[in-house]
């Protein structure tokens, strides 16, 4: 069976991105597995540097085919920060509720029109002979308060445009239906499938 290899190291995003794939013919694993995770570096300005450099550092260390995901939250009153940075936006090695925390604390008392924001996912696939990266993005607003313990990330502050429940809020399918990262997998899909066949 032909092996994609994800080039992170965020378990989150491993499971969402093999959820939204759901290809059986394509034997998925991580750079962990590989034992190459110290190859993971994200010292780039944008999400499309990131995530081009995870994809080639990993294909480079392994000479399988490789996957990454760069993403974050652009908040438009912060302009677009912490954008790149939402990972450490607390600091180096901050959790996720230090995040929203440092988040909620900057957007104050905000009204909602001003808390508007995206979320964005940049896909990069390296392998031999193909570099290609697409983008996705979800538009949506930051609450004043956490709503629901599913997903990761900023996902219980966001409610995407639309919809009720936060991202927090929703099953993993219904956030599927709409997410940033699902958005930019499916551009992404067509190019796996034409690599695939041909490679296998
Ligand atoms: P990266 O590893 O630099 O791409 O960091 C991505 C960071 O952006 C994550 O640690 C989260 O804080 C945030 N993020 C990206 N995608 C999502 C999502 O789907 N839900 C919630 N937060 C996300």
């Amino acid at each position: 069976m032909p092996t994609l290899v994800l080039a992170t190291a965020n378990e989150h995003k491993v499971r969402e991105i093999k959820e939204i794939l759901n290809d059986p013919s394509v034997e998925i694993i991580t750079a962990k597995d590989l034992g190459v995770e110290d190859k993971l570096r994200e010292d780039g300005k944008t999400f499309e540097e990131n995530a081009l450099q995870k994809a080639r550092a990993i294909y480079k260390a392994t000479g399988e085919p490789a996957l990454a995901d760069d993403s974050g939250l652009e908040v438009y009153f912060l302009n677009h920060r912490p954008g790149v940075r939402s990972a450490r936006y607390a600091g180096e090695n901050a959790t996720d509720e230090e995040n929203n925390k440092k988040l909620l604390k900057e957007l104050g008392p905000l009204s909602f029109r001003r808390r508007t924001a995206r979320f964005r996912c940049v896909i990069a696939f390296a392998a031999d002979g193909i570099e290609e990266v697409v983008s996705g993005g979800c538009r949506g607003i930051i609450l004043e308060q956490p709503r629901g313990t599913n997903g990761f990330g900023y996902d219980p502050l966001f409610k995407p445009d639309g919809h009720e429940k936060t991202f927090g809020e929703m099953e993993s399918g219904e956030k599927h239906k709409i997410s940033h990262r699902s958005r930019a997998l499916q551009k992404m899909m067509p190019v796996l499938k034409e690599y695939f066949t041909s490679a296998g």
